[in-house]
């Protein structure tokens, strides 16, 4: 990653061999862009300040700026920059700084929240500069070089020590973003259940987080139904990862959060056509942000306990597959009726939400890349969310909003409850067509007690099919910011 650095001095002595300079909408010049003497090139040149709009600006013998050269980018309004456009302007020019090396920045000054806005920018610049390359022999052309060193430019009446620690934490939760989207991205070939269970081990030894993976006889013997279940009709077993973050006395009640972790959803015997088949290897990305999440809870160290536990299974058709018409015995007894082998997500879910509600937890919260219903809904970059407790619920929304990761509540609504009801066992995991991203949530919610507990439906956000501000194709790593955004205001902290 690049070396981030804070510092106070003023745009125009900055000696990066790029200065990246924000223009507001008008176009009106943002900080530090006329004391570059750059104040009418935006207008010159036609530009209004948009966001999206950029303005490359070569260095020369009588420039009045140090730098080797500036890319002025437009921002948009003055009044409607927020963090989160200063994060999607920092991601959308990572990569053209890359080429240059060193960069400075007075991008947060164009926000009026000066420590959320270092914030955004270091982790726009860290998210923009992802890139997936493992699987490439030949390098690209296109390629970018790799960004060397960010200055974040600020003023010296803003608190140091509170920028410093947000150049840090940005640091953090970006870099753990990026392993998310390597796990997304990592073909099903190489990241199945067991490997996502050694990933999570490696990482859990390296940042000290309390691990342990249940296999089959551990699966077997806990009466995990579902995740045995999903995963007999594939060559690879299934595990549960469980993992344990201790910031606080053993007495202190945990946060509790699971991540669907389907390494591939063939759809099962209910098989999926191919064209909706293409990226299922994305059907652990809940399980990726979780296991993102415990990695940067580990590192920022915030004072409470969380335990995570993460269902993974990979759908296949085979004659060892479950059978539409099987039905499985999960975690908390319960039974569940399996009607389509494609509606997997919740049936794993089911035996790790239930192990959760036992650990006596605070709450819970999953994610998941549940349902195409969802995506119809909202679309592919706001998470659904259902819960059972409103103040929660609306406490997770709001970690979504500041962290600029959309969400929007869909209603658990009880009425609909009886259309998941079942001839022979006690629930069946598919409902008739209409509100099927509600109906799955209603299984869920079978299995977590009377536990607070916040479903997040990811099945849009957590893979881009079109490249978007922060992410290029695949894997986003959303909503790692969010979950550690909650964790963190939970523990007091803002960062
Ligand atoms: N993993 C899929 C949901 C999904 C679809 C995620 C598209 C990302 C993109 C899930 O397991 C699934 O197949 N859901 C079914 C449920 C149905 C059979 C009730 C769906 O949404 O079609
Ligand atoms: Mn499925
Ligand atoms: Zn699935």
């Amino acid at each position: 990653m690049a070396d981030f650095s804070f510092s106070t001095r003023a745009a125009a002595e900055a000696e990066a061999d790029l200065l990246v300079l924000p223009v507001f909408q008008g176009p009106a010049p943002g900080p530090g862009v006329r004391q570059a003497g750059l104040q009418s090139a935006f207008s010159s040149a036609k530009l209004t300040g948009k966001r999206g709009e950029t303005l490359f600006v070569p260095g020369s013998d009588d420039a009045r700026f140090a730098a080797g050269a500036v890319l002025l980018v437009g921002v948009g309004e003055r009044a409607k920059v927020t963090p989160d456009v200063i994060r999607r302007v920092a991601a959308r020019a990572a990569p053209r700084a890359a080429a240059f090396g060193t960069v400075a920045t007075t991008l947060p000054q164009a926000s009026r929240k000066p420590e959320d806005a270092v914030q955004a920018t270091v982790e726009g610049f860290v998210l923009g500069s992802y890139r997936f390359d493992r699987y490439r022999t030949a390098k690209r052309d296109d390629a970018p070089a790799a960004l060397e060193a960010v200055e974040v430019l600020g003023l010296p009446r803003w608190n140091a020590r509170a920028c410093r620690r947000a150049i840090q934490t940005a640091q953090i939760v970006a870099d753990a973003t990026c392993w998310a989207r390597d796990l997304v991205n990592t073909p099903a070939l190489d990241m199945p259940p067991d490997a996502i269970a050694r990933e999570a081990q490696k990482m859990a030894k390296a940042e000290g987080l309390k691990v342990k993976i249940w296999k089959e006889p551990e699966l077997t013997k806990g009466n995990m139904g579902g995740i045995l279940g999903v995963g007999q009709g594939s060559v690879n077993p299934p595990r549960m990862i469980e993992l344990h973050y201790s910031g606080a006395a053993a007495s202190q009640r945990p946060i509790a959060l699971s991540g669907k972790g389907i390494a591939f959803d063939s759809g099962g015997l209910s098989l999926k056509d191919a064209k909706n088949m293409e990226w299922m290897k994305s059907d652990m990305g809940g399980a990726a942000s979780i296991l993102a999440t415990m990695r940067a809870i580990a590192r920022l160290e915030p004072k409470i306990n969380v335990v995570a536990a993460i269902p993974s299974s990979e759908n296949m058709p085979s004659g060892s597959a479950i059978r539409p018409g099987d039905v499985l015995h999960h975690r908390n007894g319960k039974t569940s009726e399996v009607l389509n082998t494609d509606a997997e997500g919740r049936l794993v879910l089911a035996d790790a939400l239930a192990w959760l509600a036992e650990q006596d937890p605070v709450c819970i919260i999953d994610t998941a890349t549940l349902t195409g219903a969802c995506m119809v809904a909202l679309g592919e970059e706001v998470i659904g969310a259902f819960g059972n407790d409103p103040s929660l619920t609306k406490e997770v929304i709001a970690a979504g909003d500041v962290t600029g990761e959309p969400m929007w509540e869909l209603p658990l609504r009880a009425e609909y409850r009886p259309q998941i009801d079942s001839a022979i066992a006690d629930v069946k995991n598919v409902g008739p067509r209409w509100g099927g991203a509600i109906t799955a949530a209603l299984f869920l919610e079978e299995f977590v007690d009377d536990v607070p507990w916040v479903h997040l439906d990811i099945a849009g956000p957590a893979f881009a099919e079109r490249a978007g501000d922060l992410s290029g194709f695949g894997g986003t790593g959303v909503p790692v910011r969010s979950l550690v955004r909650f964790v963190l205001e939970r523990a007091g902290r803002r960062r």
